[in-house]
């Protein structure tokens, strides 16, 4: 299976949403990658589910939505009601006294939604912290910048952990979509794919490229 791209409209201009997205699907994208930032979890502020729901009217392509918020569980009903295909939550967004309580309740209300169920962690979070969750959850965002902005330079190490989580996942016989998010270009990505990446999510090196669906074809190919 080939690696699916997932444009993050973090870096698209916002002044012309509709063309930018039509141009990542013409592009052959097969995602796009929504970022919510609340300027708590994250030093930085993005957009909330009014943004995903008029592009949800923009597009069919399945939407994947990262929550970098403190209180994903407080806003999780919005996020699906304005049409999240998938919606990932960052285990350090809850405090470790009830982490697990927490984020077993989001990946159930996502199921019971239809909902794709998602977690993401950040560059220095050990990939053991996902291994509870394997079997409750269909995709995992490794983050390789630390999330809030783009632009940021990659960090290779955190690619470690996709072989951990995929050696873990097939030891207990579930399968796992694994994305990585933060400083894919076209130099990084190969390393990304040769990691064994399922998904990868792309902003600045896209949408700021002089052409960016051949940028997106050329991930595509990688
Ligand atoms: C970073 C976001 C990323 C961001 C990636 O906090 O989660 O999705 O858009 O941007 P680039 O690809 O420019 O690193
Ligand atoms: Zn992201």
């Amino acid at each position: 299976m080939s690696v699916k791209v997932a444009p993050s409209v973090l870096s698209a201009d916002f002044g012309k949403l509709a063309e930018e997205v039509e141009m990542a699907a013409g592009a052959g994208a097969e995602l796009l990658h929504l970022d919510v930032m609340d300027g708590h979890f994250v030093p930085n502020l993005t957009f909330g589910p009014i943004i995903v729901k008029a592009i949800r009217s923009l597009t069919v392509l399945p939407l994947e939505t990262h929550l970098m918020i403190t209180d994903p569980d407080k806003y999780l009903d919005n996020f699906i009601d304005a049409g999240a295909d998938t919606i990932y939550s960052h285990l350090e967004a809850f405090e470790p006294s009830n982490r697990h309580e927490r984020a077993t309740a989001i990946l159930n209300r996502l199921e019971d939604a239809g909902v794709a169920r998602g977690i993401a962690v950040n560059p220095d979070t050990p990939a053991e912290w996902i291994y509870p969750y394997l079997g409750q959850l269909e995709n995992v965002l490794i983050m390789t910048v630390y999330p809030g902005f783009g632009g940021q330079e990659f960090i290779a190490e955190c690619l470690d952990k996709i072989a951990l989580l995929k050696e873990e996942a097939g030891r207990l016989g579930t399968e796992i979509t694994i994305g990585v998010d933060g400083g894919v270009n076209l130099d990084t990505a190969i390393l990304v794919v040769e990691a064994g990446a399922d998904i990868l999510v792309a902003g600045s090196a896209v949408f700021h490229a002089p052409d960016p669906s051949h940028v997106i074809s050329q991930l595509r190919n990688i």
